[in-house]
């Protein structure tokens, strides 16, 4: 499919087709291509967790205030990005060192700055929700692209998905998609701004 024409595809579903099923070679598409994202420093701090189980998906249901389509749909995706970054660093900078991409000066640098995030809650949060939406949009979009549906959502309990699903502290759930097969048509796109609306040339509200 064209690129514009997934885009303009792409809708927030809520009403899905239960019997069909999302196969693990659809998820090993899906995420070889999630996997490409771009990310803060290239630390990649996103894991996902694919809920197929239907008892799992009911579990999971709970924790999304009872929202159908978590039910429904033939996988939930359970989106998590680490605060704690440090894990990553050294495969990272080796890569990189590797590549001629950073001298041993820059690696301190880098370093630094990982710990700094870990070390700071709020900021460590901030940096993984930004990278890991990022990763999101990209699976909706190329779930699009296989033809298949998906919903993105925030509502839903962290703490409760954290406690069913054996989440450790240091993972932050950023967002819950939902997975599979349209059920119907639809409804009309809800509104967008427009251009003139959004885009601003040089200077906030300089049309
Ligand atoms: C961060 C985020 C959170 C959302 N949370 C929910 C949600 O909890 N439940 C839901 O049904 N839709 C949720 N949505 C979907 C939006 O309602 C939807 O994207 C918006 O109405 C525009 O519709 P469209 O995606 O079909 O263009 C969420 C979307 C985003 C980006």
């Amino acid at each position: 499919m064209e690129f514009a024409e997934v885009v303009r595809r792409r809708r927030s579903v809520r009403s899905y087709d239960s019997s069909k099923e999302v196969s693990d070679e659809q998820l090993k598409e899906l995420f070889e291509l999630v996997k490409l994202s771009p990310s803060s420093y290239n630390l990649q701090p996103w894991e996902f967790v694919v809920v197929r189980d239907k008892k799992d998906r009911e579990r999971l249901k709970a924790c999304a205030h009872n929202q159908q389509h978590v039910g429904d749909a033939s996988a939930a995706v359970i989106a998590l990005g680490t605060k704690n970054p440090s894990g990553r660093a050294d495969a990272i900078a080796a890569d990189r060192i590797r590549k001629g991409l950073m001298s041993e000066e820059k690696k301190k640098k880098f370093e630094a700055r990982v710990k700094a995030i870990s070390e700071d809650e709020a900021k460590a949060r901030l940096w993984t929700v930004n990278s890991t939406s990022l990763a999101c949009m990209t699976l909706m979009l190329a779930a699009e692209d296989m033809g298949l549906a998906t919903c993105p959502m925030e509502g839903f309990d962290a703490e409760c998905v954290k406690k069913e699903f054996d989440i450790p502290k240091e993972y932050e759930v950023v967002m819950l998609i939902t997975l599979g097969y349209a059920k119907r048509e639809q409804p009309e796109r809800p509104m967008r701004y427009g251009f003139e609306d959004i885009v601003h040339f040089e200077k906030l509200g300089k049309k």
